[in-house]
Formats: structure tokens, sequence, C-alpha cells
């Protein structure tokens, strides 16, 4: 049997930049640039003001609604058929979903999901708004699944990512600062032999990651993926 090889891609915003919607630190429409962290994305915020912060999802979840995956998406997802592929994303849409990933972890949680404040197991499909006074199955508010600023990710999640990095053939990170600790420590369990392609119109900071075969395609996420598609595609096994 022919062994597939294995790819992580390990993705943040700019990969859905294309689909329309905005990253958290280029200028101008950068989303920080326009709220506060610490008004929308902490427990503190959520304490402080709820409406707000369910304000500033519902407001997200809408956008995702009404955007569509790009080719870099979907060429991620085409991968599927040739290769073991994971994908490990740091965004809350579902974009990679749409586009047919099949494997997925969300570091960061997701958009398209809410949970109860009672118990964290109990997570449901939120293709609505969330109001206060929407309730879990227990009587218990609702809030956004997503990792707040001061909240621990879900450390299976982490180890399970880890456990992909230090085994994949290539590691192709798309569109993402690497500035928010600690997903941007997952790749540096890459081994030295894998490949590392870094998508990215500007530069990245990934001298923490040692490889012996590292690209960066200094374009955008679309355009860097047709062009990683169709070199692992002819590479394919060899
Ligand atoms: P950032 O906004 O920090 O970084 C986005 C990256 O995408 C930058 O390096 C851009 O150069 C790049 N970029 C912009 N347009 C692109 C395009 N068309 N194609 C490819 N790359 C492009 O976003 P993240 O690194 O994803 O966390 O941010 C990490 C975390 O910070 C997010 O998950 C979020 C945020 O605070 C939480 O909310 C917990």
């Amino acid at each position: 049997m022919m062994v597939k090889n294995k790819i992580v891609f390990f993705t943040g915003a700019g990969v859905s930049a294309e689909s329309g919607l905005a990253t958290f630190r280029d200028s101008e429409d950068g989303l920080w640039n326009n709220y506060h962290i610490e008004d929308v994305c902490t427990p503190e915020a959520w304490e402080r003001d709820k409406e707000l912060v369910l304000e500033f999802y519902n407001f997200r979840r809408k956008q995702c609604q009404e955007v569509l995956p790009n080719l870099a998406h979907f060429k991620m997802a085409e991968l599927d058929d040739y290769f073991e592929v994971i994908i490990i994303t740091q965004n809350v849409d579902d974009l990679h979903e749409r586009a047919g990933s099949k494997n997925m972890i969300h570091l960061h949680g997701e958009l398209m999901k809410s949970r109860s404040i009672l118990d964290d197991s109990l997570i449901y499909v939120q293709e609505k708004d969330i109001n206060l006074g929407d309730f879990c199955e227990k009587g218990y508010q609702l809030r956004p699944h997503i990792v707040w600023f001061g909240e621990s990710l879900d450390e299976k999640k982490i180890n399970t990512a880890i456990e992909k990095v230090k085994e994949c053939d290539v590691c192709v990170i798309v569109g993402t600062s690497l500035l928010v600790s600690p997903a941007n420590m997952i790749p540096f369990y890459l081994r030295k032999s894998a490949k590392l392609i870094v998508i990215d119109p500007k530069d990245v900071k990934i001298d923490f990651i040692e490889s012996d075969d590292y690209y960066h395609l200094k374009t955008t996420a679309t355009d860097g993926m047709v062009q990683v598609f169709e070199s692992l595609i002819k590479n394919i096994n060899k």
C-alpha cells in the first residue's frame, strides 16, 4: 500500500482575508484597530458587559456567513485526496470546513458554536445571534465558543496539534503573524528534516523553527496555495 505523505497546514486570519474577513493586525482594516481586545475578548469584558461581547461575536458570525471560502481554502481541501492532511487553525470562521476540509483543529474555538457558561462540554451549533437570556439545556447563559485572552486553550487540542506537527513531512504556515502564544509555539515542534513553507505577503518571524528545507512564498494565500498545490502534486511520494 502506498504511504501518504503527511501535511500540516497551520493557518491564521490571512487565509480568510481574500474571502473578505479582516485580519487582526493589518493596518487600517485590522480588527484590533477597530475594537479593543480588552473590551470584547476577555473574561473580564464578559463580566463587565455581556451585551457588548455578544454584539461583537454576533457581528463577526454574520460577516462569516456572508462570505465564501476562497481558492486557498479549496486547494487545501483538495489535497485531502492525495495526502494525509490536517489543518490546525487559529481562525474561528468555518471557511476551511465549507471548502470541504475534513481534519481540523480549531485552536481558538468556533464562531458557529456556542457553549454553556456552566459546563464547557455543553456545546451547540449556533447559526443565529446569541442573546442575553439564551440558555443551555441546564438553564445557564450561552456564550461564544471562543478562547478569550486570559483563558486556556484546550489541552487535548494542543497536544494533538503538536503530535501532528512532529510527525508531518511538510508544514505550510499560511497568513499568520505568529504573534499569539501558545498557538504560535506549535510549529516549533517540526522535525528539522521536514519541509517548511510560509505563505504570507509580509515577513514572519519563524527563526525559532529549525528547518533544513524552508521557503517563504511572499504572496497572498490564494496565489501561494496554487503554487504549493502544484508542487506537492508534482512531487507526490518522491
Ligand atoms: P494577524 O492579523 O496577527 O496576522 C495576519 C497575517 O496574515 C499577517 O502576517 C498578514 O501579513 C497576513 N496576510 C494578510 N493578508 C493576507 C493574504 N491575502 N494572504 C496571506 N496572508 C495574508 O492574525 P493571526 O496571526 O491569525 O486570537 O492572529 C492570531 C490570533 O490573534 C487570532 O487567532 C486571534 C487574534 O487575537 C484570538 O482571538 C484568541
